[in-house]
């Protein structure tokens, strides 16, 4: 073989180890095979002076192209090396890093968990618009203009021109039961629904008070449904979300919506009843409002009292939150500090 022929042979030889040096010192490896005082090229070089003038200038010139070949190889792997990003060695005894996982709010778990009770029971899962007219948040729910049970409902008008000056002015809606009507007004009876949502009322912010808070809103229309079939879901609700040992107790109330009303209490968890701080001494603690639907709210919606009869509730998420979790400030659900939000 001829030094020419030679060199190129060497030159493919050097190419493809150096692509696949992977480091480094793999890389001066091959320079000091190809290039250095014990290569193939030093012994050619030597022999210059044996040649033939002609061989001479031949031989020379090629062994030069040869070494330029591979030093230019050489530096761009070598760039390439360096601008690659090392691979940390895998040390597989080494505790892994944690993960953060998000998580759903105390509120958003709430509302789930109630909602989880009456699903299976055929209620279906419907919202309405948080901005309402006054015939919808009021009037329909047969809560009179200039009626003092308005002022129960201390509300936000918002200002802007109404939409449908037939139905009042826009504010935001200070409960859940503005739905109830909505939904009667689209569907025919029978009707199961529970309508989870945002409620906003113009209270001073303290540890029991928001303006801004969740509720839960039920209703139930079918023919022939009585107080007992009330008192029976609700008390069925209760045990499920608080514990099957859960005591239920039904006291009269007012609502302009509902006739008869009743506002729903279970037994003091903390003291089985018999009176401490948490129920604040009465045993009882009261978890939510209900009562058989008004015939004038049918009567607004177009259903006839004498053929149907229902019935509602409302419960405040954040006080069912509060009493589950043990939580003394509502404030706390709004200010969004991971160091509350993680405990949940
Ligand atoms: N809407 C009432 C409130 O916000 C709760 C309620 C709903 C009471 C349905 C009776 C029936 O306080």
């Amino acid at each position: 073989m001829t030094p020419t022929a030679e060199l190129e042979q060497l030159l493919s030889e050097a190419v493809a180890l150096i692509n696949q040096a992977a480091s480094p010192d793999a890389l001066e490896h091959v320079r000091v095979t190809f290039l250095g005082r014990k290569s193939r090229l030093t012994e050619i070089m030597r022999s210059l002076p044996t040649l033939s003038s002609e061989e001479r200038a031949q031989t020379g010139k090629h062994a030069n192209q040869f070494k330029a070949a591979i030093e230019t190889c050489l530096a761009q792997r070598r760039d390439a090396l360096a601008a690659a990003p090392v691979a940390a060695p895998l040390d597989v005894t080494l505790p892994g890093s944690a993960v953060a996982h998000g998580r759903l709010h105390p509120i958003t778990q709430t509302i789930e968990a109630i909602l989880a009770v009456f699903t299976p029971m055929g209620f279906e899962i419907v919202e309405g618009p948080e901005m309402e007219f006054e015939y919808y948040n009021f009037d329909a729910l047969n809560i009179p203009k200039d009626h003092p049970s308005r002022e129960s409902f201390d509300t936000f008008f918002v200002d802007l021109p109404s939409p449908d000056p037939a139905k009042g002015r826009l504010l935001l809606r200070s409960h859940t039961s503005p739905v109830q009507i909505r939904m009667m007004e689209r569907c025919r009876p029978p009707l199961r629904i529970v309508v989870p949502g945002k409620v906003y009322r113009p209270d001073p912010l303290d540890p029991s008070h928001s303006f801004m808070f969740h509720q839960v809103e039920g209703l139930m229309v079918d023919s022939r449904i009585t107080f007992a079939h009330l008192k029976g879901v609700l008390d069925a609700f209760l045990k499920a979300l608080f514990g099957p040992a859960t005591k239920t107790r039904f006291r009269p109330h007012f609502f302009p919506f509902t006739e008869p009303s009743a506002e729903v209490d279970i037994a003091c968890a903390s003291c089985d009843g018999t009176g401490c701080s948490t129920c604040g001494r009465k045993g009882w603690i009261e978890i939510m409002g209900c009562g058989m639907v008004h015939p004038h709210v049918f009567k607004a919606v177009g259903y006839d009292p004498a053929k149907v009869q229902g019935f509602a509730f409302g419960m405040g998420v954040e006080r069912i939150a509060m009493l589950k979790h043990g939580i003394k400030d509502i404030r706390l659900f709004f200010e969004n500090d991971l160091r509350f939000l993680e405990q949940f």
